[in-house]
């Protein structure tokens, strides 16, 4: 029998950890959803029980590992509930809504189950292949971010319409929604960063971000240029399909700059990792099969289980960019660069 998972929330997302699940021979012991409707297709697929009540998640002895896939501001909640119960946990991102929120988190885990935060694009080769190289560009000095998607036109006056209820399920709009995934991969390629300034330009008279400016900067002098945005431009970006997402190293010897593909539709296209080696003048374009992230994530971490292994993104590294976004968010009021507060959790 492979390993046995217990699903909270059958929404957008749900699909790929139910596929990944699916692919890597394991099973789904129990789903959860306060609508039933959402669940029923996926308790009709794969034979599971069914529960409105997420508390029922964490008293079933058949579920080894609680997948957290509700919106941010429940997580908080059920990482606590499953933790106590002593199972594994997978948390969809954004780990929790604020820094104190997962700093609760990151306090319970200690010495109890595994606990994977699920931040997909680490698990892209091309991020695989980054992270090797960046030995070989020498010194890093700078990075730069972009992630924009197109959810439409929040500029020139145009109401939320289909996109009211996106600060309500994710606690945030573009920053957490598409920045998140960025601010993991700086921090893990780049590492945790000391300090922030940020800029939040807000829908007038909401919450909803619609574009996020920022420098992060680290003592040894580094710094990360950071823009996420939503936008209504149809044909921009790498695949030329209005996902335009890139992140850029430069060192002293040379430059890698990955290309990352629509998230929803992994296996159209594959990231592109450009590799230029300034001893040589090259530059490489390293090109890849498409695959499913979710896929080599879900396996990753049900190999992870069986072997008793933690594995990352793991629960501090959900919580660097909780503190990460909660920094932002304190610059963007103070008006002015602060230190990032990671409440004295190592890195
Ligand atoms: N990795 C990615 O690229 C990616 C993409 C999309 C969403 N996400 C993350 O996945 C999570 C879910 O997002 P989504 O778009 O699937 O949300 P969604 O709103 O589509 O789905 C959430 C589901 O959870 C259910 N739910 C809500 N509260 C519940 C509760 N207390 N108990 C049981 N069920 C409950 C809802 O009925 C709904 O079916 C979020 O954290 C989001 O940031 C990640």
């Amino acid at each position: 029998m492979g390993v046995q998972f217990g699903i909270i929330g059958c929404g957008n997302i749900s699909r790929f950890h139910f596929e990944g699940i699916e692919k890597c021979g394991g099973a789904v012991a129990l789903i959860v959803d306060v609508n039933r409707a959402a669940a029923e297709p996926w308790v009709n697929r794969t034979g599971a029980k069914f529960s409105n009540d997420y508390r029922k998640v964490m008293e079933d002895p058949e579920v080894q590992v609680v997948s957290i896939l509700t919106g941010a501001k429940s997580h908080k909640e059920m990482c606590l509930a499953a933790i106590e119960a002593g199972k594994h946990v997978v948390c969809e991102k954004t780990m929790t809504n604020s820094v104190e929120e997962g700093f609760e988190v990151v306090q319970a885990s200690r010495k109890k189950g595994l606990f994977f935060t699920a931040f997909m694009k680490r698990f892209f080769p091309a991020v695989d292949k980054m992270k090797e190289l960046l030995p070989d560009i020498g010194t890093v000095f700078q990075g730069t971010v972009r992630t924009f998607q197109q959810w439409g036109n929040f500029y020139a006056g145009e109401g939320l319409g289909d996109f009211s209820a996106v600060v309500d399920t994710y606690g945030g709009a573009v920053l957490k929604c598409a920045g998140s995934h960025m601010l993991d991969l700086i921090a893990y390629l780049m590492g945790r960063p000391d300090s922030v300034y940020c800029h939040i330009d807000y829908v007038p008279e909401t919450r909803f971000d619609r574009k996020v400016s920022a420098v992060f900067s680290y003592k040894r002098g580094t710094s990360v240029l950071f823009e996420a945005a939503a936008h209504p431009l149809k044909k921009i970006g790498y695949e030329r399909n209005s996902w335009d997402e890139f992140f850029e190293i430069t060192g002293t010897d040379g430059r890698l700059t990955l290309y990352t593909v629509k998230w929803d539709v992994p296996e159209g296209n594959a990231p592109l990792l450009l590799y230029y080696d300034n001893r040589t003048e090259a530059v490489t374009e390293f090109r890849f099969d498409p695959v499913n992230p979710f896929d080599l994530e879900i396996a990753a971490i049900a190999e992870a289980v069986r072997e008793g292994k933690q594995l990352g993104p793991g629960v501090i590294d959900g919580f660097n960019v909780d503190a990460m976004i909660s920094s932002m968010e304190e610059s963007h009021r103070q008006g002015r660069m602060v230190l990032i507060d990671y409440m004295g959790i190592q890195g």
